[in-house]
């Protein structure tokens, strides 16, 4: 075949003034092929200087996030926090901490939002909340046995004094799950359960006045108009009876996730039945977590239009992650398992088509991710060269540090084969940029909890958090008002050429990349394709079909060569292509 200049695709006009009774019962279940993109509220954009990002910054950047194509924004937690870990230990689910502004800063990013026709989703944080929520407090202060207590894990300690503690259970963060309180009188007391960091203490969802909180908290939400929520650790809710003690394998990421080839546990056409299912941790993945999200589910259908639940669930295999998304729980449930897949191509395929297999039997989508706020940016992973367990991340002592060059290329082309599956995709924010994990974060500017918690063992989750940036040739980059100079995390010296202005229009840029795949995805409605492989091709090539366009993309090193007859239209490639094949990490649409 011979390369034609593409036609430049329609870029799908954005409406101005949708009014948001527009967005609300289009009756299409728009969640099922939507690309939802991730905001990080405190990286995103600094209206006011203090180098956070806040609502009032996302509202100004609402028309680039248009431009862009996508369908929904999911915003990290915004909620009153003391910000042990950035906002996911909430202290007042009904309110907008300070440092990201006020409940009337989010009714207008939200008017703004629906007007420009993108649904707002989220984020709910419901297995811990701050050791500074109310309830916590209240809970401190009464007696061991009372109602107040029984709200969370509390439990005394093992021994004569009750100074060991209640079981083995350690921390996704590091050390113990555990932490011992301190009576009013001054001595010893009982012990309280923190899947994650001690200033985020477990609730306990077996008791109903839990539960009836959370149906307040999602009508508080849904009221303002959000159009769903994505629900943090929502495979943690539930512990197993009498919290027998538990060591997870070696290979488990410390979210409960291992590597993708453990977790598909599906052969196409096979459907696993509930005893092939792997063992599960006694605070992973419990059967009691559905009946919650049943609860949820009706509450949601209170409302009109059609709101949606999509589960932060680290469950394998993906046969098991599919009970999230029975007709009567949740729409989605991010894939994990995509997403720690390796850049190879069988293993892709037999991910992708597990994905799809699984989520079918209960009637779901599948859903595509590559990056958010707690994996090694793709732009950067996918050409590490040693293993890191999700949440490790990556600093300067690390083994196999990435090749930025190959990294960028494969993040280029892996982004164009999600973009183009059936199903719906999400995207987070720097990624269109081609962001990069930052590396050499000085040691005194790290936050993540993992760092300090595991005695700066493990670098944790900083480097794919740093704010984002917009303009070149300002000190953060356009990331906070003209003149200042705070970020909360160090930007790197040389993200300039990756700001966003500055890949506005140039034709090979990531970010026109990114527009462009998001145009043509809704052009060729992908989203609500089917998948079709192309046989015929080598093992280091994924090609499939999906609503009349061909993708192919060559994973291996042998440049392949692409159809002499057939598809000839190229629509997009993920780098330049000067002669009709194939490089090495390269991916092509072609009509
Ligand atoms: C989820 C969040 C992560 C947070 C953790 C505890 O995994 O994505 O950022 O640290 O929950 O809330
Ligand atoms: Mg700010």
């Amino acid at each position: 075949m011979t390369i034609e200049t593409s036609p430049d695709p329609e870029t799908p006009e954005v409406p101005e003034t949708e009014a948001v009774s527009t967005l609300i019962g289009t009756g299409g279940e728009w969640w099922r092929s939507a690309v939802i993109y991730q905001i990080y509220p405190r990286s995103f954009s600094d209206s006011d200087g203090d180098g956070i990002g806040d609502l009032p910054g996302i509202t100004t950047r609402l028309d680039s996030l248009a431009e862009l194509g996508i369908d929904a924004i999911w915003l990290s937690p915004f909620m009153t926090s003391p910000q042990h870990d950035a906002g996911y230990d909430v202290a007042d689910y009904c309110d907008v901490d300070p440092i990201f502004g006020t409940l009337a800063d989010f009714d207008l990013m939200l008017e703004k939002a629906h007007a420009l026709g993108i649904r707002v989703i989220v984020d709910l944080v419901p297995n811990h909340t701050s050791w500074d929520h109310a309830w916590f407090k209240e809970a401190l202060a009464a007696a061991p046995g009372s109602p107040e207590r029984d709200r969370y894990m509390f439990r005394d300690g093992k021994g004569p004094n009750g100074d060991e503690m209640p079981n083995n259970w350690e921390s996704v963060f590091g050390g113990p799950m555990w932490e011992r309180v301190t009576n009013p009188d001054g001595t010893p007391g009982q012990w309280y359960l923190h899947i994650f960091d001690k200033s985020q203490p477990d609730l306990n969802w077996e008791n109903p006045w839990v539960r009836e909180r959370f149906h307040d908290i999602l009508r508080f939400w849904l009221d303002r108009g959000v159009d769903g929520f994505r629900v943090d650790v929502a495979h943690g809710m539930i512990k197993e009876a009498g919290l027998p003690d538990y060591t997870p394998p070696a290979d488990a990421g410390s979210m409960g996730g291992g590597t993708a080839d453990a977790l598909v546990g599906l052969e196409p056409g096979i459907d696993a039945d509930a005893s092939a299912d792997p063992p599960t941790p006694p605070y992973w993945a419990q059967d009691g977590v559905h009946d919650i999200f049943r609860g949820w589910h009706s509450v949601l259908e209170e409302y009109e239009g059609e709101r949606v639940l999509c589960a932060e669930a680290w469950v394998e295999p993906l046969t098991k992650l599919a009970r999230w998304v029975r007709p009567d729980e949740m729409q989605q449930a991010f894939n994990f398992t995509y997403l720690s897949a390796g850049w190879d191509a069988a293993e892709l395929r037999t991910v992708i088509d597990g994905s799809i297999a699984a989520f079918a039997t209960v009637g779901a989508p599948s859903t595509w991710v590559l990056s958010n706020h707690d994996v090694v940016r793709h732009a950067s992973r996918l050409a590490l060269e040693a293993e890191n367990l999700q949440g490790a991340g990556i600093g300067p002592n690390s083994p196999g540090l990435p090749d930025p060059v190959v990294g960028l290329r494969r993040a280029r082309a892996a982004t164009s084969i999600m973009l183009a599956l059936p199903g719906s995709a999400y995207v987070y924010q720097g990624e269109e940029l081609g962001l990069p994990e930052v590396i050499d974060l000085p040691d005194s500017a790290r936050q993540d909890p993992t760092w300090f918690r595991t005695d700066h063992e493990k670098y944790g989750r900083d480097g794919c958090r740093v704010p984002i940036p917009w303009e070149a040739g300002s000190p953060t980059y356009g990331f906070g008002p003209a003149g200042s100079t705070a970020s909360w995390l160090p930007q790197p010296g040389d993200w300039d050429e990756l700001a966003r202005a500055s890949q506005e229009g140039v034709a090979d840029s990531t970010l026109e990349l990114y527009k462009r795949a998001l145009a043509l995805r809704s052009l060729h409605g992908l989203g609500t394709g089917t998948l079709e492989w192309i046989p015929g091709y080598g093992p280091e090539v994924i090609a499939f079909r999906n609503n009349g366009v061909t993708v192919i993309a060559n994973l291996g090193q042998t440049p392949v060569e692409l159809p002499a007859e057939g598809p000839g239209e190229v629509l997009l490639t993920s780098e330049p292509l000067n002669e009709p094949a194939l490089p090495a990490d390269t991916a092509i649409w072609l009509l």
